[in-house]
């Protein structure tokens, strides 16, 4: 073995926190001995793939033996066709999902001393791309009760170094969205040095009517940067593909992150296909809406602290430490996600399936509860957060 000590590594690199996905069926340990168990952790969709993208991406497995096209332009024209008037292909962005496309963005818009800002609690994959370039994040939480946006603060917490705002609605883990005033706000109040990242990977479950049209900002080509994806509505998550939306200059000038051949043929052609599919669309929002209202419903009734949620999961508190929760659940056969990365050490968030796997959810729920009710389990979580900065 040869010395490693005299190596350079990046020191943004080697500090960058690494983020950790809700935990596969095939991870749950033999010993619990389940057969059948279902994953509500990391806000796939329950309804399954679009089949017309699963048989675009068999079709494409035959000529694997070939490289994909360099670029993205079908895609990109696809894209622009579903979105009609006012958009071109250079409009759009792709990216290997939209955690792909935020780190290609924070490369390319971000410098070593930069500032970004990010309102917490949120998807930690912002923290996460803007450090591993060296930028310094700004935190404006959001309302620790409702876990609303404060605009005036974001607009006091810019300074001449910002140069990103994370904006995610529907936020995950909480469901909450910026309403439609708020971004009018923001938008038009926003110094010309700095994009506004617009993560709208829910969108397809909006149902409030308060919501921004965000794109019609873009099209505007006002310094706004829209993330969409296809792993929610779609049922792509395996497929890994997202892309942005922005005006033309910021898009090509994201596009050149890109590597050659970015996107598998199977992605390009399954995008395309799931793009097509607006039945299966529809379907997995009605499933999606119908299921979150129920659970939302049944977890209140169950006397648990719940966020009304825009997104496909939904957020509530457990009378006990979530990291017990969500271990008796997983003994049960049902995997949650614990929110400590989420900068909510005491919430756990659950996505919604299908009616029968979010039945199965609140009944060993109930029997969890009731069991560490029994046991005398102790209801104080003990949260340990970097520099005690965390005030949820
Ligand atoms: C708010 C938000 N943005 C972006 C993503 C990225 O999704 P993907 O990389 O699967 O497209 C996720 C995934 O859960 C998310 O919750």
């Amino acid at each position: 073995m040869s010395d490693k000590s005299s190596l350079h590594f990046n020191p943004n690199i080697a500090a960058s926190p690494i983020y950790v996905g809700g935990a596969s069926i095939e991870a749950i340990p033999k010993e619990y001995g389940l057969e059948d168990v279902i994953k509500m952790a990391s806000n796939e969709s329950a309804l399954g793939p679009s089949p017309l993208a699963v048989e675009a991406v068999q079709q494409a497995a035959t000529t694997l033996n070939r490289y994909p096209p360099m670029g993205d332009e079908d895609l990109r024209a696809a894209l622009a066709e579903s979105f009609g008037e006012g958009f071109e292909p250079d409009n759009f962005f792709t990216g290997n999902g939209g955690c792909d496309v935020l780190s290609m963005t924070a490369a390319s818009l971000l410098n070593p001393g930069d500032e970004c800002i990010i309102c917490r609690p949120t998807f930690p994959v912002y923290d996460i791309t803007a450090r591993r370039v060296g930028a310094s994040v700004v935190y404006v939480d959001l309302d620790p009760d409702h876990f609303t946006y404060d605009v005036e603060a974001i607009l006091s917490a810019v300074t001449e170094r910002t140069r990103l705002v994370y904006i995610c609605s529907p936020n995950n883990p909480t469901g909450t969205t910026i309403t439609a005033q708020q971004m009018e706000t923001l938008v038009n109040n926003m110094p010309s040095h700095v994009v506004i990242i617009a993560d709208e990977v829910y969108y397809h479950f909006v149902t409030t009517d308060d919501y921004p049209d965000s794109l019609a900002y873009v099209r505007e080509g006002k310094n706004v940067v829209v993330l969409h994806s296809f792993s929610k509505a779609f049922g792509l998550a395996g497929l890994r593909l997202g892309y942005a939306v922005a005006p033309t200059e910021i898009a090509r000038y994201l596009s050149r992150a890109r590597e050659s051949f970015h996107l598998s043929k199977q992605t390009l052609v399954g995008g395309i296909a799931g793009l097509q599919d607006k039945d299966h669309i529809e379907k997995t929002v009605a499933l999606t809406v119908n299921g979150r209202n129920w659970l939302h419903q049944q977890l209140s009734e169950l006397g648990m602290q719940v966020w009304a949620s825009q997104g496909n999961f939904v957020l509530f508190k457990p009378p006990f430490p979530p990291a017990e929760c969500s271990e008796r659940l997983l003994k049960r056969g049902v995997i949650v996600r614990p929110m400590t990365q989420f900068y909510l050490p005491t919430h756990l968030r659950v996505t919604v399936g299908l009616p029968e796997e979010n039945e199965r959810f609140i009944a060993v729920l109930q029997e969890s509860l009731a069991e560490m009710e029994a046991e005398g389990v102790p209801k104080e979580v003990a949260v340990e957060q970097d520099g005690g900065e965390f005030k949820f």
